[in-house]
């Protein structure tokens, strides 16, 4: 159904057709689609505003496009297949057919709950079945969703649904991780302590512990699945209508909620996943991703469904039961997409948790990798080891903002190096951009990486905060997206992201802003101030190091049993994802005359530099740099 590219000249010719024509080029694309109205322009748009416009007055509904259109082809075929965290717990499968009946009836009871189109209905759940069922009924009835990892602490959780002002939350009572059991509605109860305006909480069994229900509030999903049938008229929405908010941290303060709209976000990700997996009729397709990120509402939901693959999810950890669960459910599903990150690969690289040779992975065809940049052993080891030297690695480079993949190779189409993300996908035009704003031409150069031209999976706002958006993403370089990214661009014009050149740290895949995490900790009642920098780390790709001045009354505290009531603080109000791995306790930051914290030194002390720390002229004191260095932890 989708276009897919088959060979590298195919791929260098549809490149260059989306620069000579992009707007044909997008148009013939999203034509395949199900349409209740056609669009009357494909592309408007303005870098400076900024306002990006896909497919403008465009009707569609896009769980037609993911269920509805299988089922005259393939309704029998398996859309999802489930995999528990428990391996003894039998695995669950749903076809086209059943996925389309299940989104539905809980499209039917959102209704019922008095959800309508452009309402905000928040999501908190583990990986199962049931948080795909819940975009897809959302998406449904023109609901816009806005999914929570069910990682993030109360506070992270009230804040988000507070943010997109959600009415209705949809949760489990409780959720699996490895040997851990987790007490979701416990949290969602003392999140909505803060959020006045949730009216209704739909809670799914999956744990059967004991919960409590707050009459007028709380329902059990199964009693009001019971209420309803499976027949629900998609709601049509427009092009540029919101389908989903999804948070991510920023630089600076509050987490940001990306919008992304209906019409472009498809045919991104549907076109994406396509060609980037060179994705066939019988794969089936394993993403660890968590849905509650980006790379899971692209490449677990949309994207594969869109193109009526088998999608396998996974609730549980790698490590769990032991170290081989990834390679024991590839086998057992015979699974031959592969998509994870670096992490994973780094944790189970360095306990030596190869594939055993009782593990085949003979099913695998192709191998991928997304959320950070992977250092060439990881790379090598995974193609190695797991993808027993002959499956692709797609190197994905993309971000929550693009919506979709942006640069990475097609899969085996592709020739790739390791540690590259390769080229750019058709549609997506990379810039390299000096301090001064001025585009670097030709290769073997390095600067920061912005994108110059639209692709229909761009965010179009941040929710609620359109100059935030402006701000963060199209001022430093007017003209262009601006990624936070910095970016080589190699002698045969290949690019390689070398990290984030933002105050964002990325610990284990996730983004975490020093921001977000110095807030946390200065709410503890002995802080008065903190500066937070990422450090490299071998398994995590960089962890967070966090330098804490503490008031007087903190003298004779035990610092270790300071050092985890900090960290209980950041748990509390982050998550564990935010935990320092590193807190080292100072008499003062280093400053400028004017005041502002100079973290490229504390960056460096970090990262274990003791020469070359820079011009420290600047600093008020310049004593204190010694005295860090001395005490470094
Ligand atoms: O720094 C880049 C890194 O992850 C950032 C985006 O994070 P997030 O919005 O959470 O989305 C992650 C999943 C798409 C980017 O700005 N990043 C993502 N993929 C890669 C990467 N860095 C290097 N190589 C990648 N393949």
């Amino acid at each position: 159904m989708i276009n897919k590219i088959n060979t590298l000249q195919e791929y260098h010719e549809a490149y260059q057709e989306c620069i000579d024509n992009p707007e044909h080029f997008w148009h013939q694309l999203a034509r395949k689609f199900i349409w209740r109205r056609p669009w009357h322009t494909v592309l408007e748009w303005d870098f400076i505003k900024p306002e990006i416009k896909w497919f403008d007055g465009g009707g569609l509904n896009i769980t037609e496009n993911c269920l509805d259109r299988h089922l005259e082809t393939q309704p029998n075929k398996t859309a999802i297949i489930w995999e528990s965290n428990d391996p003894n717990e039998a695995s669950v499968t749903y076809t086209y057919k059943q996925l389309h009946a299940k989104v539905c009836e809980l499209a039917n009871v959102l209704k019922n709950l008095g959800v309508q189109k452009g309402d905000r209905v928040c999501i908190y759940m583990p990986m199962i079945p049931e948080l795909s069922m819940a975009l897809l009924a959302c998406a449904r009835i023109g609901a816009v969703h806005s999914v929570v990892f069910a990682g993030f602490s109360s506070r992270s959780l009230s804040d988000r649904i507070n943010d997109a002002d959600a009415k209705v939350v949809l949760t489990t009572d409780g959720s699996y991780r490895g040997a851990k059991a987790i007490d979701l509605k416990g949290i969602v109860d003392e999140a909505l302590l803060d959020c006045p305006n949730v009216q209704s909480v739909l809670v799914y069994q999956r744990t059967n512990t004991p919960v409590s229900m707050q009459g007028g509030r709380d329902l059990w999903w199964h009693d009001e699945i019971a209420k309803v049938d499976t027949h629900c008229e998609p709601v049509i929405i427009g092009s540029e209508d919101p389908l989903f908010i999804l948070y991510t941290s920023g630089s600076t303060g509050r987490p940001k909620g990306i919008m992304h709209t209906a019409g472009g976000y498809m045919v991104y990700t549907a076109y994406t996943f396509k060609n980037v997996f060179q994705q066939q009729e019988d794969d089936i397709y394993w993403c660890t991703a968590d849905i509650g990120w980006v790379t899971g509402h692209s490449y677990i939901v949309y994207g594969p469904l869109l193109n009526g693959a088998t999608v396998l999810m996974f609730e549980g950890i790698p490590t769990w039961p032991d170290n081989g669960r990834f390679w024991d459910v590839i086998d057992k599903h015979q699974v031959t997409i592969f998509y994870t990150a670096p992490t994973a690969i780094r944790s189970l690289m360095a306990g030596d948790h190869s594939p055993k040779s009782t593990h085949s992975l003979n099913s695998l065809r192709i191998l991928g990798t997304v959320g950070e940049p992977i250092n060439v052993e990881a790379w090598e080891w995974y193609h190695e080891h797991v993808g027993r030297g002959n499956c692709p690695i797609v190197d994905t480079w993309w971000q929550t903002e693009t919506g979709g993949m942006m640069i990475s190779p097609l899969a085996g189409i592709t020739p790739t190096k390791p540690g590259f993300a390769t080229l750019p996908l058709p549609g997506v035009q990379p810039a390299l951009l000096d301090e001064n704003g001025k585009e670097i031409e030709g290769n073997g150069v390095e600067g920061k990486l912005c994108i110059k031209f639209p692709w229909p999976g761009m965010a179009r706002t941040i929710w609620g905060d359109h100059n935030r958006f402006r701000e963060t993403y199209f001022s430093a370089f007017p003209g262009y997206y601006f990624t936070g990214d910095g970016c080589r661009r190699d002698a045969d014009g290949y690019y390689r992201i070398t990290g984030r050149v933002d105050d964002i740290i990325i610990v284990s895949g996730h983004n975490l802003g020093t921001a977000e995490i110095e807030n946390a900790i200065d709410e503890h009642e002995l802080v008065n101030e903190t500066a937070v920098v990422g450090y490299p780390h071998p398994v995590k790709g960089f962890a967070v190091y966090a330098y804490v001045v503490l008031f007087a009354e903190a003298a004779g505290k035990d610092h270790d049993a300071l050092r985890k009531e900090i960290n209980e603080s950041i748990s509390a109000i982050i998550g564990p994802i935010g935990k320092a791995d590193k807190i080292q306790f100072v008499t003062g930051l280093p400053k400028t005359r004017s005041g502002k914290i100079m973290r490229r030194i504390l960056r460096k002390i970090a990262e274990g530099e003791t020469d070359n720390l820079g011009d420290t002229s600047t600093l008020l004191d310049p004593g204190v740099v010694e005295e860090i260095m001395r005490g470094k932890v």
